[in-house]
This record gives C-alpha cells, sequence and structure tokens, in this order.
C-alpha cells in the first residue's frame, strides 16, 4: 500500500518526510540498508549479505507499493534515507494471515530523536487499518533501546531463543520475541 506523505518532527526540531518509498528509491534504500548494517550490531545481516541489485530492490519495493498486505515507510531527508519501517504478514494461510511482523531502524547519527517512535507508531497505526490482529517484532536480547521503544509503545515479551544470533566476533545473542494486540477493543 502507498501511505499519504507527510512531514514529522524530531525531539531537536529538524522536520522530515515520511512517505513510502518509491521504485526511484531503490539505490537510496540499498545504501541505507548497507550502512545500517554496517552501524548496528543488531540486525541480522553484515552489509556484504544486502545482495540485491537496484533493480530486485526496486522490484520489492513495487511490490510494497502493489500489495494491500504489505506497508513500506521511509523517512526522508531529502533524497537520502534516514529510518524505514516494514509490516509484513507472517503467514498467508487462514490460521496466521491475522499476525503480522515489523522492522524498525534508523540511521545511527538520528537515533534518539524520536524517529523510531514515529515509524513504529506508523507500523501499528496501518497495520491495525490492514485488519492485522497481531503485530511481532524480534529483537537481540542485549538491544536496550529497541526493548525501550517496543515496551513504550505496549509490546510485550512472548519468549526468548537462545543463541538465536551468533555474531562474527564468536557471541551469541538471543532473540526476544515481542507482540503487541492490534484489537481496539
Ligand atoms: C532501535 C531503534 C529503531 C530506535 O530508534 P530511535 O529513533 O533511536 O528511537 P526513539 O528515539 O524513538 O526511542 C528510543 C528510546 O530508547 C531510549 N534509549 C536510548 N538509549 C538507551 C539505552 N542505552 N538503554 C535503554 N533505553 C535507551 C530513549 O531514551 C528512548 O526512550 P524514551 O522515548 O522513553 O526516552 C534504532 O536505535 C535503530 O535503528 N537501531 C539499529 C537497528 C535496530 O536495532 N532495530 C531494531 C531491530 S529489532
Amino acid at each position: 500500500m502507498q501511505i499519504e506523505e507527510g512531514k514529522i518532527t524530531t525531539k531537536n526540531g529538524n522536520e522530515y518526510v515520511l512517505r513510502s518509498p518509491e521504485k526511484d528509491d531503490a539505490e537510496a534504500v540499498l545504501a541505507f540498508r548497507r550502512d545500517v548494517a554496517g552501524e548496528s550490531a543488531y540486525l541480522t545481516r553484515y552489509p556484504y549479505e544486502i545482495e540485491n541489485s537496484p533493480e530486485k530492490e526496486g522490484e520489492i519495493i513495487g511490490n510494497y507499493l502493489r500489495a494491500e498486505h504489505l506497508i513500506m515507510i521511509g523517512i526522508f531527508d531529502g533524497n537520502r534515507v534516514i529510518g524505514v519501517t516494514s509490516v509484513s504478514p507472517v503467514g498467508l494461510n487462514f490460521k496466521t494471515r491475522h499476525r503480522a511482523s515489523a522492522e524498525i531502524v534508523v540511521r545511527k547519527e538520528f537515533w534518539n530523536l524520536g524517529l523510531g517512535t514515529h515509524l513504529l507508531e506508523k507500523a501499528i497505526k496501518y497495520a491495525g487499518e490492514l485488519g492485522y490482529e497481531r503485530l511481532e517484532l524480534s529483537v537481540f536480547a542485549d538491544n536496550a533501546r529497541a526493548l525501550r521503544l517496543y515496551k513504550n509503545k505496549g509490546f510485550v515479551d512472548c519468549g526468548q531463543i537462545p543463541q538465536a544470533f551468533k555474531t562474527m566476533d564468536g557471541n551469541y545473542h538471543d532473540e526476544i520475541l515481542m507482540t503487541k494486540n492490534l484489537w481496539r477493543f
């Protein structure tokens, strides 16, 4: 789906554009994905594992724009992507299609300015409007910033997978699964 373009203001008063990425943003989205994969230890891919061509990324963005059950929202500083959230179904079969999972990522230089909160609020709003009943997130257990953000917005822990992530330094990190009920009552 395509969301209506809007503006958001950070805690320090800067204004950015919030909109669905278009196919022409493919290069900017890829640059964002590679940069953030290098900046944060808490994403599931290393930069070299971001392998899509701009054409492939453009196709993915096109799918998100067309499909009524998919949401991708970017925060833009001009043409530069500084934050992304996406929402997709956990499964397409009857028994799981009421559940969606979300990703939230912000460039490091913009952390702690409220952008993650803006993105999560939008993910919750649009996931609810699309009819999803639960929104789920997966978090490295030592990612205190993300855990704080998700708990602030009403997500609860629903399980922990020991040693779910193995990093190149030889360490393991548990995964915390979080979920929020989107019902309006
Ligand atoms: C997690 C992430 C999306 C948060 O984005 P953000 O724009 O910094 O989020 P916000 O500024 O809206 O909120 C951050 C919250 O964490 C708090 N925080 C900051 N540092 C913290 C720390 N070390 N420990 C606990 N809380 C912390 C902030 O105070 C704020 O909470 P508050 O609103 O109650 O004051 C961002 O850090 C990011 O993209 N990280 C890398 C990728 C990632 O981890 N994504 C999540 C994968 S599940």
